[in-house]
């Protein structure tokens, strides 16, 4: 960080500095980080390992643009308030419900956004094992019955929200949640699976087929060893 911010506030050069102690130009000069207590938090995997279901293209936009927007919009919202020392989830759960509304829209969905990116893995195929599936036995019959029931809820809501795996108390089950609403300010369960049905994460590869992207999202994406942990 100290090397950052010596960096971002290095003076341009100037015509009359001696140009063999200037270090050469970037031909796009790198963003200033944000200024703030909250950070984007690095992508487990490369930005490629989702393709083909997810694009390294929409991975850019959602993750770069989208994401990274959020932790901008906190910093800015929570400077010079208390919350600013607090952690994440403390923010989250302490203004959902109060006219805080900034800081807890862009709080949930910083938070809402890192668990999502955890939630999926490099494409491929994988399948629950353990603990985790004799859970998913037990409330949904099979493999099958979660996939269909997390699939009803991620393309029956309405407008932007997100669909989720939960256990509660060692069940499990499946809600939906609207905006940047979650289980934990909720009070629904403990996540262990999400899936972001905002339009930005599937419309410059599915358009307007939300059920394909959601799919191939559960067949190739869903991280199972991630559920599994949160699951403990
Ligand atoms: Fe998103």
């Amino acid at each position: 960080m100290a090397a950052l911010a010596a960096a971002a506030v290095a003076r341009p050069a100037l015509a009359g500095d001696k140009k063999k102690d200037a270090a050469p130009a970037p031909a796009t000069p790198a963003p200033a980080p944000a200024a703030g207590p909250f950070v984007l938090p690095a992508l487990p995997y490369a930005d490629t390992e989702l393709a083909p279901v997810i694009s390294q293209n929409t991975v850019g936009f959602h993750y770069g643009k989208h994401h990274q927007g959020y932790v901008n919009k906190l910093n800015d919202a929570v400077a010079g308030k208390d919350w600013a020392s607090k952690s994440l989830t403390e923010v989250m759960k302490g203004t959902y419900g109060t006219d805080a509304t900034a800081i807890y829209n862009n709080s949930a969905q910083v938070w809402n956004h890192t668990f999502y990116w955890s939630s999926m893995r490099k494409a491929g195929d994988q399948a629950p094992n353990g603990k985790l599936n004799d859970a998913i036995k037990s409330s949904f019959g099979d493999l099958a019955g979660l996939k269909k029931e997390l699939s009803q809820a991620a393309t029956s809501q309405f407008g932007s929200g997100w669909a989720w795996l939960v256990s509660d108390g060692g069940k499990l089950k499946v809600v939906k949640t609207p905006n940047a609403d979650n289980p934990i300010v909720l009070g629904q369960g403990t996540p262990l699976l999400c899936i972001d049905v905002w339009e930005h994460a599937y419309y410059l590869d599915y358009q307007n087929r939300r059920v394909d992207y959601v799919t191939a999202w559960l067949d190739k994406l869903a991280n199972w060893e991630f559920a599994a942990q949160n699951l403990g």
